[in-house]
């Protein structure tokens, strides 16, 4: 009985860890009510009377994002703040676009796997796993391919063509998080101590100043 029970609650114990991502829906949809005065892990239903089929739609991708910025690329995210229908869904996308030799920088998802799709053009992506081996894996995609980047690791794609470029990614969670290493290390507010970073990077307090300044 009690070796029963024991492999019992490892069971529960293991699974547990296995559904380290969204927790699964318990209704057929919660759209989100950004509007809601209970604090909950992502958002509170709307009454589902009150919901409509734009709930579930988002019409903003049909234009190129922007991409005049010092990265020559934009990332236009579909999560739950832009589609209210994916809350308790556990999935969001964003499309992404380049200007030729454009770089969507090192970042990544708190909480999510990204799978990449290249929709035009031709893209060096790469991502690198977790110390200490920190081992860079890296590829060059073509329209068509498929890329996927694990969650939680550091990764990014750059345009290396001379036409512009098109992605669209899927992540498996209603609110993956970016964090951009520059901005995060070099552009936090208020700013890490330039010392501090200066010794984590091995080198001069100048070097560290002209990074924070530019972000
Ligand atoms: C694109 O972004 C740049 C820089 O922020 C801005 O100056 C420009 O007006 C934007 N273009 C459009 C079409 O919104």
């Amino acid at each position: 009985m009690a070796r029963v029970l024991g492999s019992f609650l490892l069971l529960v114990v293991v699974s547990s860890v296995a559904m380290a991502t969204d927790p699964s829906p318990l209704q057929d949809f919660c759209v989100a009510d950004p509007s809601g005065q209970v604090l909950v892990n992502g958002f509170a239903c709307k009454n589902p009377s009150l919901v409509q089929a734009d709930d579930f739609y988002f019409g903003g991708l049909r234009m190129r994002g922007n991409t005049s910025n010092p990265v020559g690329s934009k990332v236009s995210p579909v999560f739950v703040d832009q589609l209210p229908g994916l809350n308790t869904l556990g999935i969001a996308m964003a499309r992404v676009d380049y200007e030729p030799w454009g770089l969507n920088p090192p970042h990544f998802h708190p909480r999510a796997t990204e799978l990449f799709t290249v929709l035009e053009g031709t893209l060096e992506v790469g991502f690198v796993t977790s110390n200490p081996e920190n081992r860079f894996i890296t590829k060059v995609l073509q329209k068509g391919d498929v890329f996927v980047f694990p969650m939680r690791l550091v990764h990014f794609q750059r345009n290396i063509g001379n036409t512009k470029a098109l992605a669209v990614s899927t992540l498996s969670s209603q609110n993956p998080g970016i964090v951009t290493i520059a901005n995060a290390v070099f552009g936090s507010k208020p700013a890490i101590s330039t010392d501090i970073l200066a010794k984590a990077f091995q080198t001069g307090n100048d070097v560290i100043e002209n990074l924070q300044l530019k972000f």
